[in-house]
């Protein structure tokens, strides 16, 4: 797993600040009772500059995730867009991982956080490589079924994405690395496939593409959107249906997809070969379209490339060449 290498600056409460002053209390809220809600992002440096992918839309589900725990933001969307392509920009980076977080803070060490406890709001931007490994995209990755299945939709809801939800994800990534996987995947509580631990799946059987409905269990990933809407531009049906275990045991091929792992194709499951036990044409076709979005060879035909216009970016460099 890459490590994080620290950035100058920090975004923090409506200031940047220098990285290592972001800090909070130990009492702060969310540190005991996991009330956080928060967004993975990328910006990738593109021939047009540096250009956040889906920005906007990872904001609205910020805020979706906010709304559901009745967490009020004190920043409009607007505000954390800003601040978004302002931290890249700041911190001079072309391409960045962005965390924007919106957390209760430090004021009440009650359950339900009442009026005396702020919501803090932070975004991170900084260097971070592939999710599950350099070279994971070509090679694929190892993956087992885990023991430990997501939350059920009557316990807590994994359409927000908030930071206690990860305390499940952790279990099964944990589970999956004990037993020398690279990622655990995940059943519902109706025993089918939801999703990985920071993953959303796809399988391919006979050049049809598979993937569970938000229904089951899984966070509505926005790679998971891009690659249902690129699978069907190359040709492909995209089928969103309830998946039993088996169907991992059969598929000709899987893979993984989500803003830190981007596209990595499941080599096995289970130590079971998943087709030849190598990357698949499918799962390569829709990489290509994927990664072209950020080389340009895939047209951006949604505008789900939002620019940073960040001054070190290609396009600005271009300008004042
Ligand atoms: C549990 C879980 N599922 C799926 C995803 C993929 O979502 P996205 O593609 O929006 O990053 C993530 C990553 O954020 C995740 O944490």
């Amino acid at each position: 797993m890459a490590a994080l290498t620290p950035p100058e600056k920090i975004w923090f409460n409506g200031q940047i600040r220098p990285w290592f002053e972001a800090t909070t209390h130990v009492l702060t809220h969310a540190l005991h009772y996991g009330s956080s809600v928060f967004e993975g992002i990328r910006a990738y440096d593109t021939p047009a500059g540096t250009a956040v992918f889906r920005l906007t839309e990872h904001i609205d589900r910020l805020f979706d995730s906010a709304r559901i725990y009745r967490m009020e933001i004190p920043y409009s969307k607007e505000d954390i867009i800003n601040a978004c392509k302002e931290i890249v920009r700041t911190n001079n980076l072309k391409q960045a991982y962005l965390r924007p977080v919106a957390y209760f803070g430090y004021g009440g060490i009650g359950i339900v956080p009442g009026p005396e406890t702020p919501v803090d709001v932070a975004i991170a931007a900084f260097e971070w490589g592939a999710y599950l490994g350099e070279g994971t995209q070509e090679r694929g990755v190892d993956v087992g079924v885990s023991s430990w299945h997501r939350l059920a939709p009557n316990t807590m809801p994994t359409g927000a994405k908030a930071g206690g939800n990860y305390l499940s994800s952790a279990l099964i990534a944990r589970e999956a690395r004990r037993h020398g996987y690279a990622e655990g995947i995940a059943l519902d509580a109706q025993n089918m496939v939801s999703e990985g631990a920071g993953q959303n799946i796809f399988l391919v059987k006979k050049k049809k593409l598979y993937t569970p409905p938000l229904t089951a269990s899984i966070l509505p990933g926005l790679t998971r959107d891009a690659v249902i809407v690129l699978a069907k531009q190359l040709g492909y049906e995209v089928i969103e249906q309830s998946i039993a275990r088996e169907a991992l045991y059969v598929a000709d091929e899987i893979f993984l997809c989500g803003t830190a792992s981007e596209i990595v194709p499941v080599r096995s499951v289970d130590s079971m070969k998943v087709g030849s036990g190598a990357r698949g044409p499918v799962t390569h076709a829709i990489q290509k379209k994927f990664f072209g979005l950020f080389t340009g060879e895939t047209a951006d035909t949604h505008g789900w490339l939002e620019p940073v216009e960040n001054p070190t970016s290609a396009q600005v460099r271009a300008i004042y060449a």
